[in-house]
């Protein structure tokens, strides 16, 4: 007696078991994804854009980025303030260092995200009305540059330097200045200039 392909004695068609089987496994799989999808947010997907409020230079600026952005594109990318450099985006040149809490900081290691809530300092944000930073001037004063790349980096780094009372001689200036490259070897002259300002910026 033929016997139909997969059904036997009693009525059981593997066929159609398979089938069945098969249906039922892909709906809670089809179930599961929709979830997924329906529950993917920004915090799970780092692609997705998130709302970041930034304060920069005493401004509160609201941004909607990506979540993996650094404080360093946030500000030169979404806020258009160049004056912070990208030198290597990889933490090693120093030319991206603005203060966050008045700490010295990489920004392009810094993701915007873990910056919220705290104040951010850039070049931009040290002048006062029409009266350069001390250190500014002293930079101006010393001839500390040659093309300019990394001073703002510079600066922001030599007044944090002077804030944590590390400008007290020159051996230390030089040593709590290293993180920050001048591939045009100003460093006399940006010494020079961390000696003339500090004794201002103690003052306040
Ligand atoms: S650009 Fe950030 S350390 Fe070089
Ligand atoms: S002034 Fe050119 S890199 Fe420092």
């Amino acid at each position: 007696m033929s016997e139909k392909s997969g059904s036997g004695p009693s009525g059981f068609d593997r066929r159609a078991f398979m089938a069945g089987a098969a249906g039922s496994a892909l709906v809670p799989m089809a179930a599961r994804a929709a979830a997924q999808d329906a529950n993917v947010s920004a915090a799970s997907d780092p692609a997705l854009p998130v709302d970041v409020t930034l304060r920069v230079n005493g401004k509160d600026k609201r941004l909607h980025i990506d979540a993996r952005t650094t404080v360093l594109d946030a500000l030169r990318e979404h806020l258009k303030l160049t004056g912070s450099k990208k030198g290597c985006d990889h933490g090693q040149c120093g030319a991206c260092t603005v203060l966050i809490d008045d700490r010295r900081v990489v920004s392009c290691l810094t993701l915007a995200l873990a910056a919220e809530g705290q104040e951010i300092t850039t070049i931009e944000g040290l002048a006062t009305d029409d009266h350069l930073h001390p250190m500014q001037q002293a930079f101006v004063d010393n001839d500390a540059f040659q093309c300019g790349y990394c001073t703002p980096g510079q600066i922001m780094s030599a007044v944090a330097c002077v804030k944590e009372g590390h400008a007290g001689s020159e051996a230390d200036i030089r040593e709590y200045m290293s993180g920050n490259i001048c591939r045009c070897a100003a460093y006399p002259n940006i010494v020079a200039a961390v000696k003339q300002a500090a004794p201002e910026i103690m003052k306040g």
